[in-house]
């Protein structure tokens, strides 16, 4: 397949352009910064600077839609929330309406989303019958699907990346806790309770790869691990799997003042359920808890398929 993929140069678009290569698909990756694409994708991925580079006679089969300012990086202010909302509503609107002007429109296309479109649901399970949050993190997320949906208009099959918390050592919220931990000063967040759905990288790829060829697949797709913990066990595993203690406690007040808005992203509490992973696409996941992550190769979980 001809492949054009948004993001994949970033933690979870990188692994899989490789995976895709792999598979012998022909890539296009649009960057920012495109002399970087060949390292971080692949030799032989095709690099865009722009969406200007589509010309008539170029034709994809599938797009894959993962651009995005990162979330958790800076303050949500007024001019970074425009930046995280642009990066991805806009972008997505800019990218199907392309799509729609192509001679041949490709036959679908993956966009994401996230587990933030749900908001806080306390203890209550959700699947992805849920309709999004007010907050936003939830706005964000249905503009960006609502964008995206757009492209099925045009006859095009649009499956949605519901993901949540990716874990991989290489990167993500997971890399960036490891060095407090192995250092013996992971800490549980807030009272602990809320619920932190996450999903390893593997199969997160393996579940994207899948909806390319998959013709059932389209729609909503919550990316998470059939067993979602609290971040209470989250942190007591890890630590586990570490062999250090994580007896300490970072207050929410404290995590308020130092991140402001965006400590939601790790206070509130969502115990996501991937319903269509299992009743649509009829797919398994190979690291269903998250033992089985810090216990295949502790804890980078770098087991590939
Ligand atoms: N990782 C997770 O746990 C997770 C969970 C839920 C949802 N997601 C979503 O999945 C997507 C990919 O996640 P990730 O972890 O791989 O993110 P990432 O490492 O930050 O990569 C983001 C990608 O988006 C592009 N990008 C960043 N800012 C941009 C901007 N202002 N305009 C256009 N493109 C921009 C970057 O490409 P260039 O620098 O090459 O232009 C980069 O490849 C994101 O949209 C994220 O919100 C991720």
């Amino acid at each position: 397949m001809r492949i054009l993929i948004t993001g994949g140069t970033g933690f979870i678009g990188r692994p899989l352009c490789a995976a895709l290569a792999a598979d012998g698909h022909d890539l296009t990756v649009l960057s920012r910064r495109p002399e970087r694409v060949s390292a971080r994708c692949g030799a032989g991925v095709t690099a865009w600077r722009a969406l200007a580079e589509w010309r008539d006679d170029c034709f994809f089969d599938a797009v894959i839609n993962l651009a995005g300012e990162p979330i958790f990086d800076a303050r949500w202010t007024a001019a970074r929330k425009r930046l995280l909302w642009d990066s991805r509503v806009a972008l997505t609107r800019e990218l199907v309406a392309r799509m729609s002007r192509a001679r041949r429109t490709p036959a679908v296309l993956i966009s994401g989303s996230a587990i933030g479109f749900y908001g806080d649901q306390g203890a209550a399970a959700v699947n992805e019958r849920a309709g999004p949050a007010g907050d936003f993190l939830g706005t964000l997320c249905a503009a960006w699907e609502k964008a995206a949906q757009e492209a099925e208009v045009r006859g095009v099959r649009v499956c949605l990346l519901r993901t949540g918390l990716v874990l991989h050592a290489g990167g993500g919220m997971l890399g960036r806790m490891l060095t407090p931990f192995r250092l013996g000063l992971g800490a549980r967040l807030g009272d602990g309770r809320q619920w932190m759905s996450w999903i390893h990288l593997d199969d997160w790829v393996a579940l994207t790869r899948h909806m390319l060829t998959d013709p059932d697949a389209s729609g909503p797709f919550n990316l998470t691990a059939p067993e979602p913990v609290t971040n209470a066990v989250f942190t007591a595993t890890l630590a586990c799997a570490l062999h250090r203690p994580a007896l300490a406690v970072v207050p929410a007040w404290l995590l308020r003042a130092a991140l402001g808005e965006r400590a939601c992203l790790l206070l509130t509490s969502q115990r996501v359920l991937p319903w269509r992973v299992g009743t649509t696409l009829g797919c398994r996941f190979r690291y269903a808890r998250l033992g089985e992550v810090f216990a295949r190769g502790a804890p980078s979980g770098s087991g590939g398929r």
